[in-house]
């Protein structure tokens, strides 16, 4: 998008920066595929948008809705906003708010899924994929309306761009059918929000050189591990299989120990780093030199982040203050859409 596009005019005429919505469940603390993935653009973007950043715990109960799993959510909310903060989401930018405090989004949803049918909901590739993941055979309901409740989030506070991942992409397509189908409906309350998907956002293997970075595949790098962590786990990771000698040519394409430099090292270890390649390449250099060089780099990345962490974790009233103040924000902006929407529906008996 061109620089000039980004900022819209409001009714008065006065600028005003498109708005923003990101999120994510709170499943926990978070790892280095997440930063690659999302949060780096997230810091990215919070110049340049009015940004609200959801913690979507009420999505959480599509597929763990029993106590042993509920009753995690206040600390992996906890863990999450904490990771939020220490890549440096800046509170006094954005909007952090809870999704389950907010009545009203439940309110908007149950009226979303009027306009929604059940065949298209059963047509949505992620539904298929959580099952699958979950070992569901039937879906709930509330599995079901999954992307009906994540457009109640995205419309109650009527962003005009969601970035999301390339796996978020089936559930855009479905808000922005509702957004259209309810401004024909009953009039235009709801801008069409966008997709904002980045482009070239490398997908970062796991440790173990599986596809995908993740927790449950055991195969994370987490950003609140300690420095002797990330060092175990960079010396057992997974390279090149084939190479059994350091004096053996290796293979860097597709090596997870150099995705990951490529990934975070910083303009100066640049030239290092092609070094190493082209060693490697050549069977001049061995594994372990490497790796030791790989930890070095991400806790040079880390370092920052655990400092600022250490700063928040040492106040934890004032992210249970941000939280709040966060929520109490999204929550005025719910109800004057909501107000908006019962107006435009002819449900406003009492006003
Ligand atoms: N479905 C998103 C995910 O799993 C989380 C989410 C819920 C979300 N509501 C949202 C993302 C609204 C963006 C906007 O990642």
């Amino acid at each position: 998008m061109a620089d000039g596009e980004i900022a819209g005019k409001s009714k008065e005429g006065k600028n005003m920066k498109k708005r923003i919505l990101t999120g994510d469940r709170p499943t926990g603390k978070l790892h280095l595929g997440h930063y690659v993935g999302s949060l780096k653009n997230r810091v990215a973007l919070q110049d340049q948008y009015e940004t609200f950043l959801i913690v979507a715990d009420l999505h959480t109960l599509t597929t763990k809705p029993e106590k042993k799993d509920t009753e995690k959510l206040e600390q992996n909310i906890r863990d999450q906003v904490l990771d939020y903060f220490s890549v440096g989401i800046d509170p006094g930018k954005g909007t952090v708010y809870i999704q389950s405090q907010i009545p009203e989004v439940a309110e908007l949803a149950l009226i979303f899924g009027m306009l929604t049918t059940v065949p298209r909901l059963e047509r949505m590739p992620t539904l298929k994929e959580v099952m699958r993941d979950a070992e569901l055979k039937i879906p709930s309901y509330g599995l079901l309306g999954y992307p009906v409740l994540q457009s109640a989030d995205i419309m109650m506070v009527r962003a005009d761009l969601v970035p999301v991942g390339k796996d978020q992409v089936s559930h855009l397509e479905i808000t922005k059918e509702i957004a259209r189908d309810f401004n024909r409906t009953y009039g235009e309350v709801f801008p069409v929000p966008e997709a904002l998907i980045p482009e070239d956002i490398p997908l970062l293997p796991g440790t173990d050189g599986v596809r995908k970075m993740s927790k449950s595949a055991g195969n994370d790098i987490k950003l609140s591990n300690s420095s002797e962590e990330v060092e175990k786990k960079v010396m057992s990771m997974y390279t090149d299989p084939k190479r059994i000698h350091a004096d053996d040519p290796g293979t860097v394409e597709g090596n997870p120990v150099f995705i990951y430099l490529d990934a975070f090292a910083t303009e100066s270890d640049k030239i290092q780093v092609t070094r190493y390649k082209d060693q490697y390449r050549k069977g001049q250099v061995g594994d372990i030199e490497v790796k030791k060089y790989l930890a070095k780099i991400l806790n040079n990345f880390l370092d920052p982040i655990r400092k600022r962490r250490a700063e928040f974790e040492k106040q934890p009233e004032l992210v249970d203050k941000i939280l709040k103040e966060g929520t109490q924000k999204a929550r005025e902006e719910a109800k004057k859409t909501l107000e908006e929407v019962k107006k435009a529906m002819k449900l406003d008996y009492f006003d």
